[in-house]
């Protein structure tokens, strides 16, 4: 067992899936032979509670040009991010000349609006195509993964900037030291280093074991990124829960005294500790959950097909590749997934090989059931599809158990 990434910490296995695929890996049928496995299994230090990944895998593994995550296919997603620019243009960013730089930038879906507002910007995206697919929409892009060097040659041509923010992309970072040895060299005086990523109580209470794959290297809570930062020379000064992708916390980081903490640190803090989100119990119980789940959920797809009823995925999400590989469910199970993005249609999911279809080919001809891998995206889902509800058509939910809607 390797020691904590972070601190250098004992590390306490939670959870060992097994060979795994790389989440994000969607696969033409030619190249099924070159797909590369690895062991997906999640532990927590003993000293400061960081859950992470147990081996990681080569970044330029998940990172690459072909890289088929598109932020901007939820219109939810997109005025989240709206909201998120509109908030930093107002609060953090009025004084001409002001400077934010986004790392995982993606198609630009935050800095769109920064952009429009005419607001100096850079995004750091190192996926190829996405990143040409921001700059296309008039964003500054940098095609290159953000880190020490990265923020030294920014601040070289740039200066420093007022505020720089990560979405679901810091945790998916093992060299955690490097960001933030950029971050000191980038960041202003009384600038902010803003941050959300999906909160470990809320994956825990939920059972939503599918957020545990090769791109989510850390799972934080309060109280691990407040240790982290400090272990880095920040200081942790407000928190904030975000309903989007499950659960989240947009955690602020500033340097020691440069902003007064929000009450709600000490909050969250407290409350991690009555529920005892860190304590091996807990950890034995969402072990026992995961079993569960996976038992329930393949009892009901095979009483499915048992029946003679079709079933489809919905939304061929880097999280479905952990719960397909898990559970053992292949395209005799589930037939086809759908998903609107262009990048992933007319390929195989990863390790398990259903095939990848529009949600065009989805409303042709209606399955019985339809398996929400996108879960996160169920109210925006349902309303868009909900002409396969009223023809007859089921959705089956696994989260936070399994159930039929
Ligand atoms: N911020 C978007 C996209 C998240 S996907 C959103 O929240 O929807 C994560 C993105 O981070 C990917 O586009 C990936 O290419 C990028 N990424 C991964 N490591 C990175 C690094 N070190 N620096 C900058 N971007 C990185
Ligand atoms: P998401 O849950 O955001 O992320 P991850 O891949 O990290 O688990 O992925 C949602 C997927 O669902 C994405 O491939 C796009 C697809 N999708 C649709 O097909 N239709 C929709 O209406 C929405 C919102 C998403
Ligand atoms: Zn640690």
């Amino acid at each position: 067992m390797p020691s904590c990434r972070i601190c250098g910490g004992t590390l306490r296995e939670a959870f060992d899936f097994g060979r795994q695929p790389v989440a994000d890996a969607f696969v033409a049928p030619k190249d099924l032979a070159n797909e590369f496995f690895y062991r997906l299994a999640v532990a927590m230090c003993a000293t400061c509670t960081m859950m992470q990944l147990v081996e990681g895998i080569p970044r330029e593994r998940m990172f690459h040009t072909d890289y088929p995550y598109l932020a901007s296919g939820s219109t939810a997603m997109q005025a989240h991010f709206q909201g998120v620019a509109q908030h930093f243009l107002d609060n953090e960013l009025k004084d001409p000349g002001s400077f934010i730089v986004e790392f995982g930038s993606n198609d630009g879906i935050m800095l769109e609006t920064v952009a429009r507002a005419g607001v100096r910007h850079l995004g750091v995206e190192p996926s190829t195509r996405v990143a040409e697919a921001a700059a296309a929409k008039g964003i500054e892009v940098r095609n290159a993964f953000f880190e020490e060097s990265t923020a030294t040659e920014i601040f070289a041509a740039q200066g420093p900037a007022k505020v720089i923010y990560a979405a679901n992309t810091f945790s998916h970072v093992d060299y955690v030291d490097s960001i933030f040895r950029g971050v000191d060299v980038l960041l202003s005086a009384d600038g902010i280093f803003v941050f959300e990523d999906p909160y470990l109580a809320d994956i825990v209470e939920k059972t939503s074991f599918d957020q545990i794959y090769d791109e989510h290297y850390y799972f934080f809570t309060v109280r691990s990124v407040q240790a982290m930062a400090a272990q880095y020379g920040f200081e942790l000064v407000d928190v904030e829960y975000l309903t989007v992708h499950g659960g989240e916390i947009r955690y602020t980081v500033a340097r020691p005294g440069a902003r007064t903490p929000s009450p709600a640190v000490a909050r969250y803090l407290e409350r991690e500790r009555l529920t005892g989100i860190a304590e091996q119990r807990t950890l034995d119980r969402f072990a026992a959950n995961i079993h569960q789940l996976r038992d329930s959920l393949r009892d009901l797809l095979l009483r499915c097909r048992e029946q003679g009823k079709s079933v489809a995925g919905y939304g061929a999400t880097a999280k479905s590749a952990t719960v397909t590989n898990f559970c053992g469910i292949g395209p005799d199970l589930v037939s086809y997934i759908c998903d609107n993005s262009p990048t992933k249609q007319g390929l195989l999911s990863p390790g398990t090989h259903i095939p990848v279809r529009s949600p065009e080919e989805f409303a042709q001809d209606y399955p019985d059931y339809a398996l929400l891998f996108a879960w996160n995206h169920a109210q925006e889902i349902m309303h868009k599809e909900s002409r396969f509800q009223s023809q007859g058509g089921q959705w089956i939910l696994y989260v936070p158990k399994v159930h039929i809607r």
